[in-house]
């Protein structure tokens, strides 16, 4: 791969001032490209200006919403590519509110669908998928063929979206991919509930030595991947044909146990405890037992392969927010 490629590259990121945007951002800029951001502000999301501190002079940030397609029509006049990352991302929240849900992840994604077929010259897109979609695996590890049975609105409409995207682009001549993500944790994830991102929410309870709380046996198994690592699957995503119309699966390949991962943080951490408590009903009835999934298709299309392993991501991640935990406790550009 090219990075050579990048420089001079106009790219719309949507939700690029949330965690995975904006570190995409950041890599984004650091080789040249033109990126102009796209992201509505939504609460009780993880868009954050301090997110783009270093970078805020070499960026544009449109503040406009997925919803108004006339927004993002106008957003991607002149981009060579497009990172879709712009979500309603709380799986309890899409339980709550479907039509909150659906209107952002699916009519906020057909937004995008027809305006990627109204330009005269081939856009690619590249889609923020989630391991939401598969459901509870019926065989692991989870690779692409692995049928999805999700268990949330989140999954369903994190699918649609998907699928749309791939009908769209294969009907109306543009390229997509969709990159389906295991639980992504790092630096420039918000630390204000733990909705989602639950490994970073628990660094900040053990930085506060507030004791973490684990529903249940703290058995089941997830796939943590650093975030550094997911950039590097968007990139090569967006640079290389050889994933045009396809589906990808990025994580680490390592089932964890999410006990361990707790273990992880308070050593990392240096303090901190963790209690069981009973599973909130509507978060049981929409968990997973155990997930991991092979990126064996990743690597083989595209040379990727996960540098970071949890113990040192965790690392990275503790150090990150020593140096930075205030500035996650506010939120830089929000209203007075
Ligand atoms: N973080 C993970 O572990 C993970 C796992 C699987 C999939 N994903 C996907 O990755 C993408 C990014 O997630 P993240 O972790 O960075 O979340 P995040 O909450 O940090 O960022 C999402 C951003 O989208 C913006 N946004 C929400 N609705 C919008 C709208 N209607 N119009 C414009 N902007 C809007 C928010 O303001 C926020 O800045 C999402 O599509 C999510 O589904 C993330």
């Amino acid at each position: 791969m090219d990075l050579k490629q990048l420089s001079g590259k106009r790219i719309l990121i949507t939700g690029g001032l949330g965690f995975i945007g904006s570190n995409l951002s950041h890599r984004l800029v650091q080789h040249g490209a033109d990126v102009r951001i796209f992201d509505a502000k939504l609460d009780p999301y993880g868009w954050n200006e301090t997110n783009i501190r270093e970078i805020r002079s070499q960026v544009e940030l449109i503040v406009a919403d997925v919803r108004d397609e006339a927004a993002l029509e106008r957003a991607l006049q002149g981009c060579d590519l497009v990172y879709h990352l712009a979500a309603q991302v709380g799986r309890e929240i899409s339980m709550e509110d479907p039509e909150l849900d659906t209107a952002i992840n699916c009519n906020g994604t057909l937004n995008l669908c027809r305006i990627l077929s109204r330009i005269d010259h081939p856009v690619k897109v590249v889609y923020a998928g989630s391991r939401g979609q598969i459901g509870e695996p019926v065989y692991l590890p989870v690779d692409e063929e692995h049928p999805t049975l999700p268990t949330d609105v989140y999954g369903i409409n994190k699918l649609c979206a998907e699928k749309y995207l791939l009908l769209f682009g294969r009907v109306n001549g543009f390229p997509a991919v969709s990159l389906r993500l295991n639980n992504v944790y790092g630096p420039r994830c918000q630390m204000h509930h733990g909705f989602y991102g639950i490994l970073n929410w628990f660094i900040r309870n053990a930085m506060a030595d507030q004791p973490i709380t684990v529903y249940g046996d703290g058995l089941q198994t997830r796939d943590y991947v650093y975030i550094d690592d997911v950039v590097d699957g968007f990139v090569r995503a967006g640079l290389m044909p050889q994933t045009d119309n396809q589906i990808y699966f990025i994580g680490s390949g390592t089932e964890t146990v999410f006990l361990d991962m707790v273990r992880e943080v308070i050593s990392a951490v240096g303090q901190g405890s963790f209690v069981h408590v009973p599973f909130p009903p509507q978060r049981e009835n929409i968990d997973i037992r155990k997930f991991v999934v092979t990126t064996e298709k990743f690597r083989r299309d595209t040379g990727w392969t996960p540098q970071t392993d949890l113990a040192e991501g965790v690392r990275r991640t503790v150090t990150f927010y020593r140096q930075r935990l205030d500035d996650y406790l506010a939120k830089e550009g929000a209203p007075a």
